[in-house]
């Protein structure tokens, strides 16, 4: 993005640019994040990008209800989101809770607009994070039309802290997504 990154109006037109891109775009630094909850540890994981709205400052991935994230989130909602772009030198780091869409409009709808390979994994048996015996003890058997273990998590942001890795002097800015007015530069 072409913007100077010298005003806290920049860095926010930036971070919603890359976000955007990461959903668009396969091939942007934004189209993972590492997901971090917490749990009986703190976790992080990569997950992808699939969905950003600059309006109501909701960023959605996928995941199976089996999954320990989904355990984290359901005691704790409050996550992190953590993106790194290594060519644009550029950390987002995003807090916000997450909410879980499982067999509902919302979910179907996601469902619906998927590919079949991408519906398989969600029909796995055992369920992920079970003990197998063997590295290929699973199986992908398609038994309904819709999986109940699919899930859609948006996660409403609050706060984002930007950084932005220069050699003539790196750049930080706190965005508080409902109070502009507390917008700030940080020291890096
Ligand atoms: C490039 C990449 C993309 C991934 N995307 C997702 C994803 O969108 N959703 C997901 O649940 N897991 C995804 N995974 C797998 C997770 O990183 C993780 O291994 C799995 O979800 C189990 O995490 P959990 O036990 O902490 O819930 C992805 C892994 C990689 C390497």
């Amino acid at each position: 993005m072409d913007n100077k990154l010298e005003t806290l109006e920049n860095v926010r037109e930036n971070i919603s640019y890359n976000l955007s891109e990461g959903v668009k775009n396969r091939k942007s630094d934004f189209r993972t994040f590492t997901l971090c909850s917490h749990g009986i540890y703190p976790t992080g994981r990569t997950v992808v990008l699939r969905g950003y709205d600059s309006l109501t400052n909701i960023l959605t991935f996928h995941t199976n209800s089996h999954a320990d994230k989904i355990k984290d989130i359901n005691e704790n909602p409050y996550v992190c989101c953590v993106f790194y772009s290594k060519s644009l030198k550029i950390q987002i780091r995003c807090f916000g809770h997450a909410e879980i869409n499982r067999k509902n409009t919302r979910s179907i709808a996601s469902w619906n607009n998927m590919n079949d390979m991408s519906k398989e994994c969600y029909f796995q048996n055992p369920p992920p994070g079970t003990q197998i015996k063997s590295y290929n003890d699973f199986s992908k058997t398609i038994f309904s039309s819709v999986s109940d273990n699919f899930c859609v998590v948006d996660v409403k942001l609050e706060k984002l802290d930007w950084l932005f890795l220069k050699r003539e002097g790196h750049r930080r800015a706190n965005i508080f997504i409902n109070n502009k007015e507390s917008d700030t530069w940080v020291s890096p």
